[in-house]
């Protein structure tokens, strides 16, 4: 199972999420060598980059991965955001995504996100505008719609698909919903039955039976993972295995864990510096633990610490200790 959108091939169909605050370039390599077909960066605001905001241009890059790289941007005016898509063109985005589902307050009260879902013409005239700025493959995230009362994911990847975008990917849930209740994967694929272009389901798959059961329910051409990638980089690519293959692959022990988050935690070092760097790899470090013995202790200690050098030694403390007792 491959997956194509506009002229670019993907090994397999199955996505690493943008997730703000978390599918940074450490996150997203590692994603990558493990197999996931395609990942997405965080989203990156609009109006920021075409201001050269450093941090904002920092999420929107290194773009050194392997193979295609998508960056999501989020705004809601037109020409702002044909710009931000260009600047990230010409900075190496093999794909511009269009965040049309964030459902956060600060996002919504600036008209963007998935406020865009209400407004389908200003949501047109974007895409149009994001379509006719670059020479690569446009892409769009949304939701199923504002509310209950207002599910428009299907016309709205019509429009989508009009306009010229090459694949769309859905969020089984409304934006009232947040991140409450299921995914509805039936309601994808409503949207897949819409229109010709490929289009990815989304939205609670943290199993290799989930990612099968989202493609059979909604017909889907792909899969995207976010929260089921949390401390687990390796499980796209493991995903997209068992979708090619049917052959459920173990994940790694906790040795092998360890030396994938010590690469990344030493990664994510590099990428911010020590001290914005320390939180958000007691972030990633805290979702690896999960699952070890003693670990949600470690977890609050972990919090406490403020160095990189007092982090990686407790951190290699706790493991051996999980280790032993796991052995024992
Ligand atoms: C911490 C976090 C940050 C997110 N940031 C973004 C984002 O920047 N852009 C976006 O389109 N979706 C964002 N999402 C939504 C995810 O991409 C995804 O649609 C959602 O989490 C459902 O998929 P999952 O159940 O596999 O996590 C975010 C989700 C989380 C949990």
């Amino acid at each position: 199972m491959t997956l194509t959108i506009g002229p670019i091939r993907l090994d397999n169909p199955v996505i690493l999420a943008p997730m703000a605050g978390v599918s940074d370039a450490p996150f997203r390599r590692l994603a990558r060598r493990f197999g996931a077909g395609l990942t997405v960066s965080e989203m990156i605001a609009s109006k920021a980059m075409v201001r050269a905001h450093a941090k904002t241009l920092r999420m929107s890059s290194p773009l050194d991965l392997e193979g295609p790289q998508a960056v999501q941007i989020v705004g809601c005016e037109a020409d702002v955001m044909a710009d931000a898509a260009r600047m990230n063109a010409d900075r190496g985005a093999s794909i511009i995504d269009i965040n049309m589902g964030c459902p956060a307050k600060k996002i919504i009260r600036g008209e963007a996100g998935a406020a865009l879902m209400k407004d389908e013409l200003l949501a047109g005239r974007i895409m149009e505008a994001v379509v006719r700025a670059v020479d690569v493959p446009v892409t769009v995230k949304m939701r199923l719609g504002w509310d209950e009362g207002c599910i428009n994911a299907p016309r709205l990847a019509k429009i989508a698909e009009e306009s010229g975008v090459a694949m769309v990917t859905v969020h089984g849930r409304t934006r009232a919903q947040f991140y409450g209740g299921q995914a509805d994967y039936a309601r994808i694929g409503e949207v897949k039955r819409a229109v010709a272009i490929p289009v990815i389901a989304n939205g609670d798959v943290t199993s290799l039976d989930k990612a099968r059961e989202i493609l059979d329910r909604s017909g889907a051409d792909g899969v995207m993972i976010g929260r089921g990638a949390y401390g687990r980089p390796w499980f796209p690519g493991l995903a997209a295995h068992f979708l090619a293959t049917g052959e459920k692959k173990e994940e790694p022990d906790a040795a092998g864990r360890l030396a994938v988050l010590l690469e990344h935690v030493d990664d994510m070092l590099d990428h911010y510096g020590e001290s914005a760097g320390v939180p958000i790899a007691r972030k990633h470090i805290a979702w690896y633990s999960k699952g070890l013995p003693g670990s949600a202790e470690f977890r609050s200690q972990l919090m406490r610490l403020g160095e990189a050098k007092q982090v990686r030694e407790r951190l290699l403390d706790f493991w051996r200790q999980a280790s032993d007792r796991l052995a024992a």
